[in-house]
């Protein structure tokens, strides 16, 4: 429930990821008016053309409540940057949904959608706390970036109380750091382990995961369509193993494996 965290980064490399190293299908689910998912997965000029169903009319469609397989399959459009991402783009009309609207619609939509067997979806949300939890319920688990800023704590806890009020997985908090400060980089592990010491994350038995590293390359863009930046194969390794129950990079070419999963907070 926080903007410019990383949700919509760790979204897209998290499909690359799996995409590349699993080498199965990946439909990402924008459910964020301001599209971060969809500029990333389809171009930003993608995003101003109105080109046809997304999200919005997906989620409307349930509401009215009809099925909305047929919608679903027309507004898949596939990403330029690896074969296997499709996506379900959003738009600012996505905003009409705010509000009252049923949590639910999500998940309905999901089942009528589809998806193959081997297939993982990742839903990218958005700050509002509507998307927020329709993409919590929608989910098997739940990833949450955190940055490391005093404003990040309130909004981190309603989001982690939206998972257990859920009953959802939490998959973990991942750390981002995405300013350039070197103080940041400085104190990242021992702001780690003073996270891991919160009550937050204390007794609930939530992991904190690798940090994502910051990179130059990232706001650009770049790491779209060439090599993940340098520590990110890492940060998502923790988040495959998480999904899948086993690592996709080879344990030796890590570069330290205690390092990995360094918040294992015993419930
Ligand atoms: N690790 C990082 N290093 C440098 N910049 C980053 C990093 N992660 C995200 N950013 C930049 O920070 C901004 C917000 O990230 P974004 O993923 O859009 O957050 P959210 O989806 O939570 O709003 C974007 O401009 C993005 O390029
Ligand atoms: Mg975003």
């Amino acid at each position: 429930m926080k903007g410019g965290v990383g949700k919509s980064t760790l979204s897209t490399m998290i499909a690359k990821f799996i995409a590349e190293e699993r080498g199965t299908p990946v439909t990402v689910v924008d459910l964020d008016p301001q599209r971060g998912a969809t500029i990333l997965l389809l171009g930003a000029r993608y995003a101003k053309q109105d080109a046809g169903p997304g999200i919005y009319e997906i989620l409307q469609s349930e509401q009215d409540n009809i099925p909305s397989t047929e919608l679903f399959n027309q507004a898949l459009v596939d990403s330029p940057y690896n074969e296997l991402i499709r996506v379900i783009p959003s738009d600012a009309s996505l905003a009409r949904l705010r509000g009252e609207t049923p949590r639910e619609l999500l998940s309905l939509a999901l089942q009528d959608a589809p998806i193959r067997e081997d297939e993982t979806v990742i839903v990218d949300t958005s700050p509002d706390v509507t998307f927020c939890e329709m993409g919590i319920m929608a989910s098997d688990m739940v990833f949450v970036p955190i940055t490391m800023s005093h404003q990040s704590g309130v909004p981190t806890l309603n989001t982690v109380q939206a998972v257990l009020y859920a009953e959802k997985e939490m998959g973990g908090l991942i750390p981002t750091l995405i300013g350039r400060a070197k103080w940041q980089e400085a104190r990242i592990e021992s702001w780690r382990e003073s996270l891991m010491q919160t009550d937050l994350v204390k007794g609930r038995g939530i992991d904190v995961l690798p940090a994502m590293p910051f990179s130059h390359s990232i706001p650009s863009g770049k790491w779209r369509w060439g090599k993940l930046p340098k520590g990110c194969p890492e940060m998502l390794d923790a988040i495959y193993v998480k999904l899948f129950g086993e690592h996709a990079l080879v344990v030796e070419d890590l570069k330290d494996e205690a390092e990995l999963v360094v918040g294992m907070v015993a419930a």
